[in-house]
């Protein structure tokens, strides 16, 4: 599909008001998209475990207007958010053409999130991608009542819902293209999967072991603090980095060697995948410049200590990151147990204020009655 596969076209008949209400998970990488083209194309091919707990539950209420432009307020938890503005205004201009409706109504969007404000996971993902599943939703109930043209009603299946929330949310957030659906989500043009693409992300069309059912991600909030350096500005300084095409080119064969990590269940292979990735990813805002340094000194302590205790035990225990000083933590659900004893024994002096998250793999967002 290209992007005028997402533009609709339109009769005036309209809808004057109504309410919809997503439910939308955060995704951890595990390959890392890190870079990017215009237009929110990204540099590398990534892929992701959808989280389950860690979501956005957003309602979108729109009412038709007769002004120009765009109207819209936003509100975190019951309180109005002028602070997000800017975000959403940003999200509102990249889409338009695609979601031409959004200039006719006033949206009031409410959001709330299943993780601390502020715990330093980015709600980006998350809040990206239910906002784009709520706009989805309003334009299929235009479209029920057959004010969009261009796609007709059998077309417009949940193959092509799910594209076009990804589509948008990918305007939004990147990583929010991979949040749509679950459990593992391919996003960037790879030569080994056909349906792979730049615009969208796509659910992982091959074998995965049983080793990887209900994986575990635990996050350690090692810090909570506003991050230095933003994902755009990082993204930005991989144009003219000096190691970026080497990086990209290692993106697209970790990915490659994944397909079978996934297929034979290597957990080994896996783990030695996932923390080069996650260090990779750190390296290059270290190369980068300006460089930067998101980790912390408790970052480091958590890894170490997760390095001692696979080596003590045999297990299989291993940690990603993203773009700041958390940490996750992936495990088989076997390990549950002894894995969460050692955490709260040991990591747990090293989050801040001693919290952490228990996750685990999920299966994609949910649209609520
Ligand atoms: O979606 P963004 O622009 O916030 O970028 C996120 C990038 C990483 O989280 C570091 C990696 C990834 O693939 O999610």
């Amino acid at each position: 599909m290209t992007e005028q596969d997402f533009i609709p076209k339109y009769s005036p008949e309209i809808l004057s008001n109504g309410s919809v209400t997503w439910e939308s998970p955060s995704n951890i990488a595990l390959v890392k998209y890190w870079g990017k083209k215009e237009n929110q194309i990204p540099a590398n091919p990534s892929i992701s475990f959808t989280l389950s707990g860690c979501k956005t539950t957003t309602t979108l209420s729109y009412t038709k207007k007769m002004s120009e432009g765009y109207s819209f307020e936003v509100w975190l938890e019951g309180v109005e958010k002028e602070s997000f503005k800017p975000k959403i205004e940003t999200f509102f201009k990249r889409i338009e053409a695609y979601v031409p409706f959004i200039k006719e109504y006033h949206f009031k969007i409410e959001t709330s999130n299943t993780f601390p404000h502020s715990s330093g996971i980015a709600s980006s993902a998350s809040g990206m991608s239910a906002l784009a599943l709520c706009l989805m939703s309003v334009e299929k109930e235009l479209s029920d009542v057959n004010v969009i043209q261009s796609v007709s009603e059998e077309s417009f299946d949940d193959d092509y819902f799910n594209k076009k929330a990804s589509f948008l949310a990918r305007l939004g957030s990147g990583s929010a293209c991979r949040s749509i659906e679950g459990d593992l989500v391919g996003w960037g043009w790879h030569k080994d999967i056909e349906e792979s693409s730049d615009l969208y992300g796509v659910k992982y069309p091959f074998e995965v072991h049983d080793n990887f059912k209900n994986y575990q991600d635990t996050i350690l909030l090692v810090d909570k603090g506003e991050k230095q350096v933003s994902s755009t500005v990082g993204h930005g300084l991989m144009h003219n980095h000096p190691f970026a095409e080497h990086r990209f080119e290692q993106a697209h064969e970790n990915l490659s060697s994944l397909i079978n990590v996934f297929k034979e269940g290597d957990l080994n292979a896996f783990i030695e995948i996932v923390e080069s990735e996650a260090l990779t990813l750190h390296a290059m805002m270290m190369t980068s410049m300006p460089y930067f340094i998101l980790m912390k000194p408790n970052t480091l302590e958590i890894i170490n200590k997760t390095w001692r205790y696979r080596n003590d035990t045999g297990s299989k225990l291993c940690f990603t990151l993203d773009a700041g000083a958390n940490v996750h933590l992936l495990y088989p659900e076997s390990e549950s147990k002894e894995v969460v004893e050692f955490i709260k024994n040991e990591l747990v002096a090293h989050c801040q204020n001693g919290q952490y998250i228990c996750d685990q793999i999920g299966f994609g967002a949910k649209k609520i009655a």
